[in-house]
């Protein structure tokens, strides 16, 4: 798989770790980012090779885009995981790579789309959120659910406080999920026909 990244990459790290696993039935074969991101650090120390394609030396989000994906395909991947990658990609990247990208986003879909997902479920008084793996399409976190997990939100707790404890869950959806569409127990051909 190919990785893309916007900020610290503790998703990362976690499939780097499983993946250093020869029981492990994936590989990260690179990660991109669209900023000189911090956990790129990651890649560093595992060996892995790591791009970064800046919006800011582009005319256009759609030049942009283009080169992100040649970049991506370079590497010929069979998986492209956006985990915690900030931007919104446009239909053509997105329609080059379906159904084999994937997106892991700190809410149940379909509430709290966006950017903003914990502090707007604190925000809304909601008194319970998750994690949510979705096949992305052309929409903002709108796309086929693959897995979801849950979890309690407690009284008092800050928007920091929330999204360490979503991100312990989401590490381990994330690792469990790329590894059963690696042994072909989840087919993304599927998940994107049934929704
Ligand atoms: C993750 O919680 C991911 O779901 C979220 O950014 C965090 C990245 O953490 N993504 C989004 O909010 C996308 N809308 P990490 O850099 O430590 O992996």
């Amino acid at each position: 798989m190919v990785v893309l990244i916007s900020g610290g990459g503790s998703n990362l790290r976690a499939l780097l770790d499983a993946a250093d696993s020869p029981l492990y039935g994936a590989r990260i074969m690179a990660v991109g980012a669209d900023n000189p991101a911090d956990g790129l650090a990651h890649a560093d120390l595992f060996g892995v090779p790591s791009f970064v394609v800046s919006p800011s030396n582009f005319d256009s989000r759609e030049a942009w885009a283009e080169m992100l994906l040649e970049n991506v395909n370079f590497f010929k991947p069979d998986l492209v995981v956006l985990a915690g990658f900030m931007r919104i990609l446009p239909a053509e990247f997105v329609r080059a790579l379906s159904p084999k990208l994937i997106n892991t986003h700190p809410s149940l879909l379909p509430n709290f789309p966006g950017a903003h997902a914990v502090h707007d479920a604190i925000s809304a008084g909601a008194t319970e959120t998750g994690v949510t793996i979705h096949v992305v399409d052309e929409g903002v976190d709108t796309g086929p659910h693959i897995a979801q997990r849950s979890l309690k939100i407690l009284p008092g707790e800050s928007e920091g406080e929330l999204h360490e404890r979503i991100k312990v869950v989401e590490r381990e959806l994330l690792v469990e999920t790329v590894l059963a569409i690696a042994e072909k127990k989840i087919d993304l051909n599927q998940v994107s026909k049934i929704s």
